[in-house]
């Protein structure tokens, strides 16, 4: 549907030589300019501002992650501040004081290893989206979730805890800076991408909960990309159906080449 989006998400990785190393290999691919496709790189937040400085603006940069309070229940309090005494933390206030256009939000390590339960990402996605940020919000089922039949309800779940958050008024901007990450988590670092049908089937029924759930334009808008063992092999395939709108890649985004080929992949 929309502009093809591709993002490198660098997880836990890099220390201050091999980023410098990564942003090289970037600079001296960058994808053509002409194909039709948004960039985004998401380094950890340390190194984030070398990230900025030194990429070709050809990519964007990307927080992996900001901070919400998590017992936030009133509604009216949405978008009170987040900065203040939260040790470790880092808010969406800073990521747009420092100019980052995008953050990921709700990754599957975060809401399995880091406690982001379905509510806290719809709270978080709400205050980014209220300080500007273009969010990238992942979604995806476990193997027993697949294997026991409930992929849709936990997609569903997960896709009405952020619908819930985001009010009449920002519906409006959502579809341009709302994107969705279909990610299973049993194709995640696994090397087990999931098949052409696989991904159509939840694209096409995630498009159509959006249209039956926020509205038409929203579903027709918004881009879905899909992460999970993606790589320069398989990427053109996957890039040929017709409702996916980008890839979110981790391990192959850390190699300069393969990344650039995973971006040339939308035709
Ligand atoms: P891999 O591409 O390493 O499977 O990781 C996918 C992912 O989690 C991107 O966010």
């Amino acid at each position: 549907t929309g502009r093809f989006i591709v993002g490198g998400n660098w997880k836990c990785n890099g220390t201050r030589e091999s980023v410098k190393a990564l942003v090289e290999a970037l600079n001296k691919n960058v994808p053509n300019i002409e194909k039709n496709c948004d960039i985004y790189c998401c380094p950890t937040f340390l190194h984030l501002p070398y990230v900025k400085d030194n990429l070709n603006e050809r990519f964007n940069v990307c927080a992996q992650n900001s901070w919400v309070e998590a017992d936030l229940v009133d509604p009216e309090h949405h978008y009170d501040s987040t900065t203040g005494a939260f040790t470790g933390e880092i808010s969406a206030e800073m990521l747009e004081d420092l100019q980052v256009p995008f953050v990921l939000l709700g990754h599957s390590e975060r809401r399995t290893l880091l406690g982001d339960t379905d509510e806290i990402v719809g709270k978080k996605v709400a205050h980014a989206r209220y300080h500007g940020l273009s969010v990238v919000v992942c979604v995806g089922e476990t193997l027993e979730e697949r294997e026991n039949g409930t992929t849709f309800d936990v997609i569903f779940k997960q896709l009405k805890a952020v619908a819930k958050e985001i009010d009449d008024r920002e519906h409006s901007s959502w579809g341009s800076s709302v994107v969705i990450a279909y990610e299973p988590i049993w194709a995640i670092g696994t090397g087990k991408v999931a098949t052409p049908e696989q991904v159509q089937e939840v694209h096409s029924k995630i498009r159509s909960w959006l249209a039956e759930n926020v509205s038409e334009d929203v579903a027709k808008a918004t881009r879905i990309q899909y992460g999970g063992s993606v790589n320069a092999s398989n990427c053109a395939d996957l890039a040929k159906l017709s409702d996916i709108d980008g890839f979110l890649v981790g391990g192959a985004s850390l190699n300069g080449d393969d990344f650039a080929a995973i971006c040339n992949a939308s035709s």
